[in-house]
């Protein structure tokens, strides 16, 4: 709430070119916010240090909202703010306690999971679905309006050998509900038989044929294929608690028949022309090793079309059909090279206008113990459900032997928000384009920036609230009136500690901000993190149901605020707030 006021002191006191600057807001020992800018801002605008935070502090316009502003140091400025400003803020939080939607609503695409059809979803695969999911939810929180589009590989020329396989082992076989159970191992199956026999490998061949002359029956028959693969990416999806349904699938196949134009229209403006037998596009700013421009092949030299041509064709479709104004591509980083030869090709032919954003969100890669891409050990790639399923096992272990005085029924539901919430978190908790090492222990610790951790504060709240109103009701019965849910009470901000709290969750509306804008969930996390440690210390330094009457209607409705905030946090993230824990 300070940053947007002392970005505009700084445009006023140096010049609109300087207004994006980072204002360094941080936490002070001796106030309540220290903002650091002008000892980075000092040198470009010729200033010592001092006098620049002189200048800033000149054009701040803080309208009786500091009761202290001070210049320490080699150039810090120290705020203190006045505690009924403080408290007015608070107070009108917890009657509206939403995020706060962005003023400037925009329609945002979303192309995130895309796994493919037969193959297992693999590690990386997890990460674009758990952070494309957290992308959306909070970009919907924040007013604008979402299309999330399921880039699923459905389309190419595996399909001949797989089509094949299916109609050889029929489609109630066991071998055909691998599909759905273990994908890599269908996989396998249709490629043994394609390598070992010729005549199937002929018959596949012939598929392929069929299938791109878009062959009635075969189309059938791709489509059942495709459809059973789907119930394989529905479980996951269930499994983890994704907003991802059918409707949002837009796979490969559906730009098919796109492809043949679009290459057409690229070629007749000179914008695409023949290389080494395929057609490429060179688009600018693009050099291989040797200093020449890089290719992006579009048609390769046999006829067929590849990943590239469907991706330009996705740019076509979200601009003139989907009419985003901001499309996001949540794919692994090593396809950052294809996506930005996509995108500045889009741009030159015209189809992606400057005004329409187009970003890849680069996902990296999720890393075993041993420093390379997560494998089994027996080096196939892991199964997905398993890693899952593992999860929950583990944290099913703790809860057991934490909670016994819950049902087994309850117990298992915690377990599984724990589980997933862990592997959810710790892919989110790190910045996206940055690889991890897949941890068990360390995602399911019950202290450091975790799942668990997060979630524990919130379920803590819970229980401490369930107390109040059980005492509520309990001394209602006692003075024989009917147990009336008293009115949310006025949040007075005294202690430090309340003091610390408070100012941490007026940052809520602007942290949301900064992840959309930036697409960085990693920042809700630090974020909540730092939101359940400043409870933990107001909980340790201030009594709540022990207090006074007074002090403990305001200390319950400070708890209550925290935890619509955690739980409002943690769903933006995609994860669940446990009852108990
Ligand atoms: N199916 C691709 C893969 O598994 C990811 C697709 C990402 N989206 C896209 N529009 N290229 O790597």
């Amino acid at each position: 709430m300070v940053v947007p006021r002392v970005q505009a002191a700084i445009a006023h006191a140096f010049g609109e070119e300087f207004r994006d600057t980072d204002p360094v807001v941080r936490p002070s020992q001796f106030a309540d916010i220290q903002i650091n800018a002008a000892m980075a801002l000092a040198k470009k605008v010729g200033l010592p240090p001092r006098d620049a935070a002189a200048r800033i502090v000149e054009a701040l316009e803080l309208d009786g909202l500091c009761t202290g502003v001070e210049i320490s140091g080699p150039g810090f400025i120290n705020l203190t703010f006045d505690g009924t400003w403080i408290e007015e803020l608070l107070n009108a939080q917890a009657s509206r306690p939403q995020g706060g939607p962005e003023t400037q609503a925009q329609r945002v695409v979303v192309d995130y999971s895309s796994p493919n059809v037969a193959k297992e979803m693999h590690v990386g695969h997890l990460r674009t679905t758990v952070v494309g999911d957290s992308l959306v939810r909070v970009l919907e929180a924040l007013g604008h309006t979402v299309i999330r589009q399921n880039h699923i590989g459905d389309w190419g020329t595996p399909f001949g050998m797989l089509i094949e396989h299916w109609l050889e082992i029929g489609e109630d076989s066991p071998e055909a509900a691998l599909l759905v159970e273990d994908p890599s191992a269908f996989y396998q199956a249709a490629r043994a038989k394609f390598d070992g026999d010729p005549d199937f490998a002929t018959r596949a061949r012939l598929r392929v044929v069929s299938l791109q002359s878009a062959h009635e029956e075969t189309l059938e028959v791709w489509q059942r294929l495709v459809d059973h693969s789907k119930l394989y990416f529905n479980a996951i999806y269930a499994t983890l608690g994704v907003s991802l349904e059918d409707d949002h699938i837009a796979g490969e196949s559906s730009y098919d028949p796109h492809l043949a134009q679009l290459c057409q229209e690229l070629e007749e403006r000179g914008l695409a022309r023949i290389s080494e037998g395929a057609l490429c596009t060179f688009p600018a700013g693009f050099k291989g090793r040797d200093g020449e421009p890089l290719p992006l092949i579009i048609r390769k030299s046999d006829g067929g079309y590849g990943y590239a041509t469907t991706d330009l064709a996705t740019i076509r479709y979200r601009v003139h059909e989907l009419h985003a104004d901001r499309i996001l591509y949540v794919v692994g980083a090593p396809q950052n090279v294809h996506l930005r030869m996509v995108i500045e090709t889009a741009r030159e032919a015209g189809w992606l206008p400057d005004t329409v954003e187009a970003t890849h969100v680069q996902i990296g890669n999720v890393l075993g113990e041993d420093g390379k891409i997560l494998k089994s050990r027996s080096g196939t790639p892991v199964k997905l459900m398993a890693l899952l399923d593992e999860a929950v096992d583990r944290a099913r272990a703790v809860v057991e032997s934490s909670r016994p005085d819950l049902s087994q029924e309850e117990r298992a539901v915690t377990a599984r928000q724990v589980g997933i919430g862990a592997v959810k978190y710790a892919d989110l908790a790190v910045g996206h384009d940055t690889e991890y090492v897949f941890d068990f222990d360390r995602m399911l610790a019950l202290s450091g920036n975790t799942g668990p951790y997060v979630q524990y504060a919130a379920a803590r709240i819970r229980s401490i609230l369930r107390k109040a109103e059980e005492a509520a009701a309990a001394s209602a019965e006692l003075r024989g009136v009917a147990g009336e849910p008293t009115a949310e009470a006025r949040i007075a901000v005294v202690e430090p500690a309340e003091r610390a709290l408070a100012l941490h969750l007026l940052e809520y509306g602007a942290t949301l901000r900064r992840v959309g804008d930036l697409l960085e969930p990693h920042r809700l996390c630090s974020y909540l993190f730092e939101l359940s440690q400043l409870f933990t210390s107001f909980y340790d330094q201030c009594p709540v149901l022990k207090a006074d009457e007074s002090v403990r209607q305001s200390r319950l409705a400070l708890c209550g605020l925290v935890l619509h905030r955690l739980s409002e946090g943690l769903d933006l993230l995609g994860i669940e707030t446990p009852e108990n824990m």
